[in-house]
């Protein structure tokens, strides 16, 4: 039977709990939230990178556009922050996009063994749902957290999968499926007022970025790793 086990850091992974498995990334604020937006709005690939000088790199040698953030702000001669309101149909304009995040990319470059990886927001997890519930594969869900530390925004999102697929028995998986539950009527304020995160991107001036990250489900689209790219699976 698929085992399904859940961890609450970047840190907390290792590559021997990814090795073959099914790898689901969260990073609510706002690394996934970007990604699963950019592909929704025409974006043919999201290409997960550590560093922005990387990014430019890669940018120059295969002509596409720069997404991502440091301090939470739009790295210098970026197209792109990493709010996902900046990613509109018309400004993505059919390109692939290099991008680089303090902890999501992180994440998902932590994951970089598994046997295939998908990214998880808010946005778009009654896709993801039903995507696990027809896997084989062992499941890993990965929480990016921030700097080592759990967010709740993420920890929540993790409560949501499991949830949908009716899994969770260990105490981080009680942990999620907690928060879920006590926030689920309420994201919005959660994020703003109780996530550390949260409460910084408020003082940066992206609330909007919040509000939009709590949206269930505005998007049907899984958003998976096809070699270096994050890609719009067609289901
Ligand atoms: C990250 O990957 O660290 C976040 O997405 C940061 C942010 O909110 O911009």
């Amino acid at each position: 039977m698929t085992s399904v086990r859940i961890v609450l850091t970047t840190e907390a992974v290792s590559a021997e709990h990814v090795r073959g498995t099914l790898c689901v990334v969260i990073d609510v604020l706002r690394a996934s939230t970007t990604i699963v937006t950019a592909l929704a709005n025409g974006c043919p690939g999201v290409i997960p990178v550590e560093t922005p000088e990387e990014a430019r790199a890669l940018a120059r040698k295969r002509n596409c556009l720069l997404g991502g953030e440091r301090e939470g702000l739009k790295p210098e001669g970026f197209d792109f922050g990493n709010s996902p309101l900046e990613y509109a149909s018309d400004r993505i304009d059919g390109r692939a996009i290099a991008f680089t995040t303090t902890n999501g990319t992180r994440a998902i470059r932590a994951c970089a063994e598994s046997d295939m990886l998908v990214i998880a927001s808010f946005l778009n997890g009654r896709e993801v749902i039903k995507l696990l519930k027809e896997e084989s594969r062992n499941i890993l869900i990965v929480c990016a957290g921030t700097r080592g530390k759990a967010t709740m925004e993420d920890t929540a999102c993790g409560g949501m999968l499991l949830e949908g697929i009716r899994a969770g028995e260990t105490p981080e998986a009680e942990e999620a499926l907690a928060l879920w539950n006590a926030h689920k009527n309420d994201l919005p304020s959660m994020m703003k007022n109780l996530s550390e995160h949260g409460r910084t991107l408020v003082e940066l001036g992206f609330e909007r970025d919040i509000e939009f990250a709590a949206h269930l489900n505005s998007y049907d689209i899984i958003a998976i790793r096809d070699g270096d790219e994050i890609v719009r699976k067609l289901r």
